[in-house]
């Protein structure tokens, strides 16, 4: 099924791949960027742990798709707002740029740079029940993980040809599966822009326009390749060629963490019997952001916590205590105005997919009970 690795032949691969030292004018956009990226007040890793000693190491490497530098860290400059601020424009750069990737994913993740992932294991989904049995608190709950097929480069590199590829083996891929997993193919091409919102607004699908991702040169050729799968219950749902190649999700409303894993579980089981995915002994799967890396799992509630977000600050903390994340109800980068919050595990290198559903199932728990005694 997977293919022999296809050499880069995007316009802006062609230009800058080959032999030879990174070009004039990439280093001079990279010095240019550095320049206001050292000025900034840029909150990103990116601006922390790109010294200027690693700039000066890093600005002349290149991968052997051509990578540069820029491929890499051309979202967070153009977004000073980042958090991160880095992608791997393909796989290799995770090596040849690890003098500035490995400390962002070590303080991210909370590991070593020797460290290996450990094994998959997924564990009894069963021990999880529903973290808010009176659905008090929350209203939905949603795991997703993130897989890169085998024989295709990230999204910087890839062709038009290549997502088109992704897109016709994900959809006879689909095409058959079982029980209350089965359900439909609906790509972007075509798809009317009410269709496309009401399944954003639902939170089904992911955004179009991310100006973070735009600016890593992964939005390239949209909407080609770009679709969602989803069972009819929309209890099951798959993203193709969005940020990584594939996005797996189970979510329904309620807290029932340990239903919506086993879907999930019972899901990926099934895609991989069709796809084979790229993984690293160190990396686990591997993914194009350095924040997804490992089980690449999220598994996240939408919960109301009024009282406790009425002091971001100290919910922050609070959240921090137990590795959890919190975004928006729009997803990452969105606002919530009423108090209304998408609560996640951070951390997914590491440690196995149970331990990142158990991080975020005992984090929760101790969230809804200080929400409980909150003034
Ligand atoms: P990802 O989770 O894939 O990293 P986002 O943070 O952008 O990406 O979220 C994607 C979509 O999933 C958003 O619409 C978001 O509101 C929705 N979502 C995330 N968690 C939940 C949840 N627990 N319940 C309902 N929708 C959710
Ligand atoms: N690049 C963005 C930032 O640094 C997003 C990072 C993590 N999220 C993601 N979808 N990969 O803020």
């Amino acid at each position: 099924m997977a293919k022999a690795l296809p050499k880069p032949k995007c316009k802006k691969c062609e230009e800058k791949c080959g032999k030879g030292k990174t070009s004039p004018e990439v280093l001079a956009q990279l010095e240019a960027g550095y320049e206001k990226l050292v000025d900034s007040d840029s909150p990103s890793m990116l601006k922390r742990f790109l010294t200027k000693e690693i700039f000066d190491k890093l600005k002349y490497k290149k991968t052997s798709f051509g990578s540069t530098l820029l491929d890499c860290i051309q979202s967070g400059l153009e977004n000073l707002d980042s958090g991160i601020g880095v992608y791997a424009a393909d796989p290799e750069c995770y090596q040849v740029f690890s003098p500035l990737f490995d400390p962002i994913i070590e303080e991210y993740h909370h590991v070593k740079a020797t460290d290996k992932q450990p094994a998959s294991d997924w564990g009894n989904a069963a021990t999880f029940g529903n973290l808010d049995p009176k659905g008090e608190f929350v209203i939905s709950t949603r795991v997703r993980c993130c897989r890169t097929i085998k024989g295709y480069p990230f999204n910087p590199c890839m062709t038009e040809e290549n997502y088109k590829d992704i897109e016709s083996q994900m959809q006879a891929a689909l095409k058959d599966l079982p029980g209350d997993l089965a359900g439909t193919y609906n790509p972007l091409t075509g798809m009317s822009k009410e269709v496309q919102q009401k399944l954003i607004d639902d939170h089904y699908l992911f955004k179009e326009g991310d100006r973070f991702l735009q600016s890593a040169n992964a939005c390239r050729f949209w909407p080609t390749g770009r679709g969602i799968f989803f069972n009819q219950a929309k209890t099951f749902l798959m993203w193709i060629c969005e940020e990584d190649h594939l996005r797996i999700m189970c979510m329904q409303p309620g807290g029932n963490v340990g239903e919506t894993f086993k879907r999930l579980i019972a899901a990926v089981a099934e895609v991989q019997k069709k796809v084979t995915f790229v993984t690293s002994e160190r990396f686990g799967f591997l993914t194009f952001c350095p924040t997804n890396l490992g089980t690449t799992i999220r598994a996240s509630v939408h919960i109301k916590v009024p009282k406790l977000s009425r002091d971001m600050d100290k919910f922050k903390e609070l959240a921090g205590k137990f590795n959890l994340q919190i975004r928006g109800t729009g997803g990452e980068h969105s606002d919530s105005p009423d108090g209304v919050y998408d609560l996640s595990n951070k951390r997914r290198l590491g440690l196995t997919e149970y331990q990142c559903l158990k991080e975020m199932y005992e984090g929760i728990t101790e969230i809804i009970k200080a929400e409980k005694g909150a003034k």
